[in-house]
């Protein structure tokens, strides 16, 4: 369905907990976060209630994220409900990586189209310090778990800072050299618990690619339908992404709404404005979702206004990132 500025909204992004197994620096507070009580949290037969509204309505996307999605239990059952939507042509996953070893099986048995794995270092004991207690061995063997399931697009999100940047930069890139994994170089966002923090900025990153790689030539994009924008450098496999709501903002292009574990459709990343699904489910009355969805959509704010120092603290691991 299209929104008041004439854009195609087709993709959820669901979060099915606010809860986390890491607690990475600018995420989530040392202590972690108040978590909803379980009672508040939507229950999986609420979720696929609402996506069966949203597809009616088109969309066509659904992206499971967290806090950490694989801590929930029975989340590879939901993506196979979800799969089997009508009209849902893809469901995909966004995961700190700790427990996708141990899943992979259960989520390709599912079905699951893609994988994205937070990863901004590939240094054991830098990783535990930003995850702060992280165990990087994990990760890479969930990585290397995916990758046995070539039909899995998978993809790594890396958040650089730091005075380490630029040798974290070219070791994770690297990834993407000798195996078919997409890497992705994040802006840091003014959202969580360090909305001051340095953003290193695409420009700068793709700088100290091309002196490490040669030039890097503006490529399609993977299977996917967030807002990266991709490119290839010569002899890799995987290509090199870059997602910088800062310095290039891409709110015109917009596609996404968001659920929240507690049953918010959130209109825009950074701003409150939301709609209490739970409560037109709880309060009895599905038959409205449909038409609740179609106006709060048809709202949906113009862009973001990060620039305005406008601070949001509430940190990705509740919002869904
Ligand atoms: P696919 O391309 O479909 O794999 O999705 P994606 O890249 O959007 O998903 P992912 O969950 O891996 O998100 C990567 C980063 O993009 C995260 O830091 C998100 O917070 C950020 N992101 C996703 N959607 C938006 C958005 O609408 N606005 C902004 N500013 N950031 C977004
Ligand atoms: N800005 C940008 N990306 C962030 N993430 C978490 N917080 C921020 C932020 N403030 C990233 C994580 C993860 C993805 C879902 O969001 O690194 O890869
Ligand atoms: Fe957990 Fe992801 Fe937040 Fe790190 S960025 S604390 S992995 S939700």
């Amino acid at each position: 369905m299209k929104d008041q500025y004439g854009r195609k909204i087709d993709y959820l992004r669901i979060s099915i907990t606010d809860r986390c197994n890491l607690r990475c620096t600018y995420c989530m507070p040392e202590e972690g976060i108040v978590c909803i009580g379980h009672d508040q949290i939507l229950r999986y037969e609420e979720i696929i209630t609402i996506c069966r509204a949203m597809a009616q309505k088109g969309f066509k996307h659904l992206k499971i994220t967290g806090g950490e999605p694989l801590v929930r239990r029975g989340a590879a059952g939901l993506i196979r409900q979800l799969k089997a939507i009508s009209g849902i042509e893809t469901v995909t996953l966004t995961t700190n990586g700790i427990l996708l070893e141990a899943m992979i099986q259960d989520l390709a048995d599912a079905g699951i189209d893609g994988i994205n794995v937070s990863l901004d270092t590939l240094d054991a004991k830098i990783y535990a310090r930003i995850t702060r207690g992280g165990n990087l061995n994990q990760v890479l063997a969930g990585l290397k778990a995916v990758l046995r399931y070539p039909q899995i697009t998978l993809k790594v999100n890396c958040v650089l800072s730091g005075e380490d940047w630029e040798e974290n930069a070219i070791s994770v890139a690297e990834l993407a050299k000798d195996l078919p994994i997409h890497v992705r170089f994040i802006e840091h966002m003014p959202i969580g618990p360090e909305p001051n923090k340095e953003v290193t900025r695409q420009d700068l990153v793709k700088e100290v690619l091309e002196r490490a790689y040669g030039t890097a030539v503006l490529s399609e994009r993977p299977m996917g339908y967030g807002p990266s924008v991709y490119y290839r450098f010569e002899g890799f496999s995987g290509k090199i992404g870059f997602i910088s709501a800062v310095s290039h903002k891409f709110c015109s292009e917009c596609n996404r709404v968001r659920l929240t574990a507690d049953g918010r459709l959130r209109l825009c990343l950074q701003s409150k404005e939301s709609v209490d699904l739970k409560a037109v489910l709880r309060g009895n009355h599905p038959e409205r979702l449909g038409k609740i969805i179609e106006q709060a959509v048809y709202r949906k704010p113009r862009e973001h206004h990060f620039e305005e120092q406008s601070i949001e603290t509430t940190g990705m691991s509740q919002i869904g990132g």
